[in-house]
């Protein structure tokens, strides 16, 4: 079956990113002049993505607003986009399933809403949807490698290598403790999933930071069925951080030919003067 729907949560609190999102959602925020979100919604309409399903909260409406604009894009006018509220963030797994009214009981993709991926070739999530047609409809999580000082921040994995790239997962834990990960695998934030993880997800207790965490439902669900992990191919910015925000500003500024030459003698004189 086609993945015909995305699922992007940009509901959270951006705590990372106080005090700018206090009052505007750190998922707006431009990389050069784009934001964020829209490098992000791209992606998905580039990898063949029909529908975006938003899932929004209190104080966060300027992104409805900002899509509902005439933005002037040929891929962008292609895509539809809806919203759904989550009343009270309560973590990943909890945004996941606020969409389900509007996923339609069809295999779909989650794209979190302040990471980019920028690939020359085919996006990231178009390269997931690829495995899961490979893999006969089973679900897939994306994976990079992390150092191991840095396994703490993210969801990591471990199972079984089936071929150069993927992994037949049986290990997922949410942030582990130094010295705790299985791996240095971690999951920025790039799924392809399937209609059974909802019921996991209604039935999820708490885990780590108190939220209702994907990765733990997904753990529950590699106990059912088959789960793949596939180590893409692309660069990876934590657009939620402040210094992923300010390396993948630079990293457009310097990419795109119009700012590229100003952005070099300003970085040079910065430095000169600064340094
Ligand atoms: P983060 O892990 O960055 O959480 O969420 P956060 O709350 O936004 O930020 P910090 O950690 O407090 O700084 C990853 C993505 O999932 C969304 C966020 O909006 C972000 O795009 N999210 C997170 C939700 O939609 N709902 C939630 O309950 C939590």
């Amino acid at each position: 079956m086609r993945i015909r729907t995305a699922v992007i949560p940009v509901a959270g609190k951006g705590t990372r990113f106080q005090p700018v999102t206090k009052a505007v959602a750190k998922e707006l925020l431009p990389l050069v002049d784009t934001p964020t979100l829209h490098h992000i919604v791209l992606e998905a309409a580039n990898s063949g993505i029909e529908k975006i399903v938003l899932v929004t909260s209190k104080g966060k409406s300027s992104i409805e607003d900002y899509f509902d604009s005439d933005l002037n894009d040929e891929v962008l006018k292609k895509i539809q986009i809806v919203s759904i509220r989550q009343k009270n963030p309560r973590g990943l797994g909890h945004a996941v399933l606020t969409a389900k009214p509007l996923v339609e009981n069809e295999p779909f993709a989650v794209l979190l809403g302040d990471d980019v991926i920028v690939n020359k070739g085919r996006p990231c999530i178009g390269q997931l949807m690829d495995v899961f047609e490979k893999r006969n409809g089973s679900p897939v999580v994306g994976i990079m490698e992390v150092p191991a000082s840095e396994t703490h921040k993210y969801g990591i994995v471990s199972g079984q290598r089936v071929d150069d790239h993927t992994i037949l997962l049986d290990k997922l834990v949410e942030k582990p403790a130094a010295g705790q990960a299985p791996s240095q695998f971690a999951i920025p934030g790039r799924y392809i999933l399937t209609p059974d993880v909802f019921p996991i997800l209604e039935n999820a207790q708490p885990g780590a930071g108190g939220e209702i965490q994907l990765t733990d439902a997904l753990q529950a669900l590699a106990k059912k069925r088959e789960l793949f992990a596939f180590q893409f191919q692309g660069r990876r910015f934590d657009a939620g951080d402040r210094f992923g925000y300010l390396e993948a500003n630079i990293y457009f500024a310097l990419q795109r030919e119009d700012t590229r030459e100003s952005t070099e003698k300003l970085i040079k004189r910065l430095a000169k003067e600064l340094l």
